[in-house]
């Protein structure tokens, strides 16, 4: 039986020191500030960015969310970005995704400071990751480095099959696992006997959004799965990329869906702009 990685626990843990530094920075005049900005009406992301002020607000981040309609222009949007660019109390600045059809993320994602980029999408910081610098990091698999690191689980010499290639989780998760010394493995929706690859894992990190795709039969016996998808399956209820009751007899630690991963990535979001307002009041 799998130990069970608590990643609501751990979240919260770095909650409480992340409440008591800015504690410390408001007591030396700086504020951390996130700007939010949505687009449209998306239920699951409106719940998203209610969800994110929540928390800033809860740790003593100061907050805005901008919401636009749906027919929100590019060039007015752009304009917004431009203008939290300059503001003075903002040090965090967050586009929910996806932007209507009729706005380029793109170009929207380019327009954000880089110094500003708390979600880590923009080019610089993708560029300076790769390259193996300090930057913004995307918040998802940022957080599933952060857990790896509270539960005392070194990356070092092992084995990572990362399933999934996404920019925001996939390709960042199998970068940040070579930064801290993994061997690397990426596999994705065209990978030949998916099985025989990840059963040589010591660490599988799932990330292809498709309910119960990887089983017991996928796995080295005490193999670390960490479990990125957010589905629901035909009952309606949450659900990951794991198959969490045969994968749990054979991993030897494991995330479930909710609390596992879920939680470390607005974690991870109020993380950055914690240390974007400290590099800011550095300068
Ligand atoms: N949509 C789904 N996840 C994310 C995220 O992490 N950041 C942004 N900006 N949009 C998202």
């Amino acid at each position: 039986m799998a130990a069970i990685i608590d990643g609501k626990a751990i979240a919260k843990d770095i909650r409480t020191e992340l409440k008591e530094e800015i504690d410390a920075m408001k007591a030396a005049g700086t504020t951390p500030g996130l700007a939010v900005v949505i687009v449209g009406d998306d239920p699951a992301s409106h719940t998203y960015v209610n969800s994110k002020e929540k928390s800033s607000k809860e740790i003593g981040i100061y907050s805005e969310v901008h919401r636009f309609p749906a027919d929100f222009t590019e060039e007015a949007l752009l304009e917004k970005v431009d203008e939290l660019n300059r503001d003075k109390n903002i040090h965090g600045i967050l586009v929910q995704l996806p932007l209507p059809k009729h706005i380029s993320e793109d170009k929207v994602i380019d327009a954000i400071s880089p110094e500003k980029d708390v979600d880590g999408f923009h080019p610089v910081n993708v560029g300076k990751m790769v390259i193996g610098k300090d930057s913004f990091y995307s918040c998802t698999p940022y957080g599933i480095m952060k857990m790896l690191e509270k539960e005392h689980i070194s990356l070092e010499g092992k084995h990572v099959v990362v399933i999934g290639r996404s920019n925001i989780v996939g390709k960042p998760a199998a970068l940040l696992s070579l930064m801290n010394n993994a061997t690397v493995t990426i596999c994705h929706s065209r990978t030949k006997d998916l099985a025989a690859i990840t059963r040589q894992a010591d660490v599988v990190i799932a990330a292809v959004g498709i309910p119960n795709y990887v089983t017991a039969d996928h796995l080295k016996p005490g193999a670390v799965v960490i479990d990125v998808g957010i589905n629901r399956n035909e009952e309606g209820k949450l659900c990951g990329d794991v198959d969490f009751n045969s994968a749990k007899e054979v991993a030897g630690a494991i995330t479930p869906v909710p609390g596992g991963v879920g939680p470390m990535t607005i974690t991870m979001l109020l993380y950055n702009t914690v240390k974007s307002a400290k590099a800011f009041a550095a300068k």
